[in-house]
């Protein structure tokens, strides 16, 4: 048995104890344990690694963006330990065929554990995706989307998804609603995709809520929580539609799916957050190449990175007294573990050890050309975030001292 002490994030608060860990897994947790290996990381923080429940990593068909293991090294840097990585590649990965070609072709190649998403099309049949982790759905058109409109494919697939159990995770923008016009700036974008878009697309979905469990993804305005308040939907929020807005500077590096919306939206989404009333944080990594951002406003793809530095920011929100740690451990790990059926997420006995190591005296200024992910820029340069010292995955140490010292690890997780 290996031994990791620290102060833990452990039954919802930090204390003082040890985590005994045994292939991979955790053992046990007590104030005193001796292991064959010992780590001490004295008063510094040891809190599970985040699962983030939406990336790009843009294998196959884009590995210009990003490839599965530039990604996954950028999630390891930043603390995340799981991802589950969406369907919108070239090919789209829509049938057992597409999705056992992604499902090799990653086999060795990550840092961190993964999950996929099957995605659905109208012709879709659920049952060839039985190998997928949980299901994706585009009500509205994003980067490289293929679409679900009609009612009636809908209402096929709700019978369908319903006998799995698993998750669909929808991206909630009414396609109908959507404009296409000349777009040159952040504010052209949200008009082009109105608040309304989205709101349609969740009122849509209520009505399926007692028929499958669904997710709803990125919500990026306060109309939206209203919404959802009280209905069984669980949702994510990202680090952008908290942290920016419309009204900032970003030309084309801003540009994503839903839209950045107005100061009021971004400082309700984060509030809300706080008060721990939205169940996910998701980054919706989905990074593109610089050329391709400065192709000019209405040319530029959605999308931005954000797996390395959406829960290194928010850990920087905990510090500063804004976030309690509990309610971020909860977003960012456990919700995610438990909503998706991940052995992960939590500092418990039984649970993958997988965790990371922070001191909150060492803050750090976020640079683009620092971050891992192949596409090389952040909408967030300059800002201040606290990145891992020392990061587990399955009881190895795989990051420490903020530089790589184990294996590529990463698997694929049990369904
Ligand atoms: C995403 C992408 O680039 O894959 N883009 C985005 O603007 N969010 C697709 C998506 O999640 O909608
Ligand atoms: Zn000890
Ligand atoms: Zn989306
Ligand atoms: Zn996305």
């Amino acid at each position: 048995m290996d031994v990791v002490e620290g102060k833990l994030f452990y039954q919802g608060k930090l204390q003082k104890a040890c985590i005994g860990i045994e292939d991979g897994r955790i053992v046990s947790v007590k104030k005193v344990l001796k292991g064959d290996e010992h780590y001490d990381f004295g008063d510094r923080l040891v809190l599970p690694g985040a699962v983030d429940p939406h990336v790009h990593f843009r294998e196959p068909g884009q590995t210009n963006k990003e490839d599965f293991q530039t990604g996954s090294l950028s999630a390891l840097f930043g603390g995340v330990t799981c991802v589950l990585d969406m369907p919108n590649n070239v090919p789209p990965t829509i049938d057992a065929d597409s999705l056992k070609e992604k499902s090799d072709r990653l086999r060795g190649r990550s840092w961190v554990d993964y999950g996929l998403f099957g995605g659905i099309a109208p012709g879709t049949k659920i049952s060839s995706l039985q190998d997928c982790h949980a299901y994706k759905v585009f009500l509205g058109s994003s980067t490289q989307s293929t679409l679900i409109k009609e009612e009636n494919d809908l209402a096929r697939i709700s019978n369908e998804i319903s006998a799995t159990g698993k998750v669909l995770s929808v991206h909630a923008e009414e396609d109908a609603m959507l404009r296409r016009m000349d777009e040159g700036s952040l504010r052209d974008h949200e008009e082009c995709r109105p608040r309304q878009a989205e709101l349609m697309a969740i009122e849509r979905l209520l009505r399926y809520q007692d028929r499958m469990r669904i997710n709803i993804c990125h919500v990026s305005c306060r109309e939206s929580l209203v919404s959802l308040k009280g209905s069984k939907l669980t949702f994510e929020a990202t680090p952008h539609h908290m942290l920016l807005d419309s009204s900032m500077d970003l030309g084309a590096w801003g540009k994503v799916n839903p839209p950045l919306r107005r100061k009021a939206d971004r400082e309700e989404i984060l509030a809300a957050f706080c008060r721990g009333e939205v169940p996910m944080l998701a980054t919706d990594h989905a990074p593109h190449a610089p050329d391709e951002k400065e192709r000019g406003f209405g040319e530029a793809p959605s999308g931005m990175p954000g797996v390395e530095t959406g829960f290194s920011m928010f850990l920087l929100l905990v510090k500063k007294g804004v976030l309690p740690l509990e309610v971020l451990i909860k977003a960012a790990c456990h919700t995610p573990a438990a909503t998706f059926g991940l052995n992960k997420g939590e500092i418990a006995e039984g649970r993958d050890a997988d965790m990371v190591v922070i001191d909150p005296r060492e803050v750090r200024q976020i640079k683009g050309r620092d971050l891992h992910s192949k596409c090389g820029w952040t909408p967030f340069e300059d800002r201040e975030a606290l990145f891992p010292q020392t990061v587990f995955v399955r009881g190895k140490v795989v990051i420490d001292d903020g530089s790589i010292v184990g294996d590529r690890r990463g698997r694929e997780v049990p369904r």
